[in-house]
């Protein structure tokens, strides 16, 4: 790898990642090719983790995340202990995250944790004495998926300029369209085609916060879509995210990818769906040469083994029994406790978190935790 990739990557040594902007478009690009260079020589990082381990905390189903991250972990030579289940551990007696923790941080070296809370990651984060990975919270965040999503376009596409990026689905309470959205928006001349139900429309405040940095368009029609893009992201419509199930049974169904919607889109078009599938994309898509979902999961493993060598701050041929110290996560100068009003937040539900938010540019407060703005 060339010496000023190496030295980006070096400077994610101790940083947790919460969300995608957590990383700046240097660093993610040093973080590829860092992924890129694990698979042209594995041989090279099977035994970078030695020494090493890694805590998987998930609060919520995992197939993907969990076993990738387990897996990469493997692959570079660490070992892995964690819950898949949070009634096996104290949590069930009533353990606070920020508690869970701060034990777990002095165990292991490196923590992933999915949580069905949003912002518990970041609340883990800052109990934490090493770095935490948001493997997924709630509705609001799953960072990894979208370094998962990216090294999968920076692999087939080589570039992610020019692209137009439709999303297709769920965009109210999917967490990977929210950090897929954020991360691309910092790319040139991306555009964006919101297809979606009004009840699954894209959150305005997501829309607000990015500004002027993204140029979207919104369809209830994939069929007017599909000739327009390079890069279809398909989503599943979340039952574990309604309140109303009778909500979710009418929307369940609203977009299905099949044969004749694929006739319609570029020869090129890359399908994408961080997976798992209910019935949005049928099952004679996949031998489609663009359907890539598949490729994606694989991506998704080299990308973590990539992150995990990265948050580390380790090198090739170096063992160190040193501990990585987490170094303090971004919070706003000017942040003050201002109560969050999204019941999902960490805030409402860990009696150990407070409430601390930051000021927006139009006046008002957004949580720290869940990005949630108060008006
Ligand atoms: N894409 C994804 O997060 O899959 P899992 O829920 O199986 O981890």
């Amino acid at each position: 790898m060339e010496k000023n990739v190496m030295e980006t990557v070096k400077a994610l040594k101790g940083r947790s990642l919460m969300e995608p902007f957590d990383f700046s478009v240097d660093e993610l690009e040093a973080l590829f090719c860092l992924g890129d260079d694990i698979i042209d020589n594995p041989q090279k990082y099977a035994h970078i983790c030695d020494n090493k381990i890694l805590a998987t905390l998930f609060y919520e189903p995992s197939t993907r995340t969990r076993l990738s991250f387990e897996t990469a972990m493997c692959r570079l030579g660490g070992k892995v202990i964690g819950f898949a289940d949070p009634k096996a551990s104290s949590v069930s007696k009533g353990e606070t995250i920020g508690d869970t923790a701060r034990i777990i941080s002095g165990y292991a070296d490196i923590i992933a944790m999915r949580h069905f809370v949003e912002g518990a990651p970041k609340a883990a984060a800052m109990a934490s004495s090493v770095p935490v990975i948001n493997a997924g919270d709630g509705g609001h965040q799953h960072p990894t998926q979208t370094l998962a999503d990216l090294m999968t376009i920076h692999r087939l596409k080589g570039s992610f300029d020019n692209l137009t990026i439709g999303m297709c689905g769920d965009l109210k309470y999917g967490r990977t369209v929210h950090s897929l959205l954020k991360a691309m928006s910092r790319y040139n001349n991306v555009k964006f085609v919101f297809i979606a139900p009004d009840e699954l429309k894209m959150p305005q405040d997501l829309i607000d916060e990015l500004g002027e940095s993204i140029s979207w368009t919104e369809t209830k029609s994939m069929e007017e879509a599909m000739p327009q893009l390079d890069v279809l992201y398909m989503t599943r419509v979340q039952q574990e995210r309604f309140d109303d199930k009778e909500q979710y049974e009418r929307l369940k169904d609203s977009y299905i990818l099949d044969k004749a919607k694929m006739a319609l889109a570029k020869e090129d078009m890359m399908v994408l769906h961080p997976l798992p599938r209910v019935n949005e994309i049928e099952f004679d898509v996949d031998e489609d040469p663009r359907a890539l979902y598949f490729d994606q999961a694989i991506y998704g493993m080299y990308v973590r083994m990539a992150l995990i060598v990265a948050l580390l701050g380790l090198t090739p041929g170096e063992l160190t029994w040193e501990k990585t110290r987490r170094l303090p996560l971004a919070i706003h100068p000017e942040a003050k406790e201002v109560a969050c009003t999204n019941p999902k937040c960490v805030t409402n539900n860990d009696r150990a978190v407070k409430a601390l938010a930051r000021p927006t540019e139009d006046g008002h407060w957004a949580c720290e935790y869940c990005d949630t703005v108060m008006k």
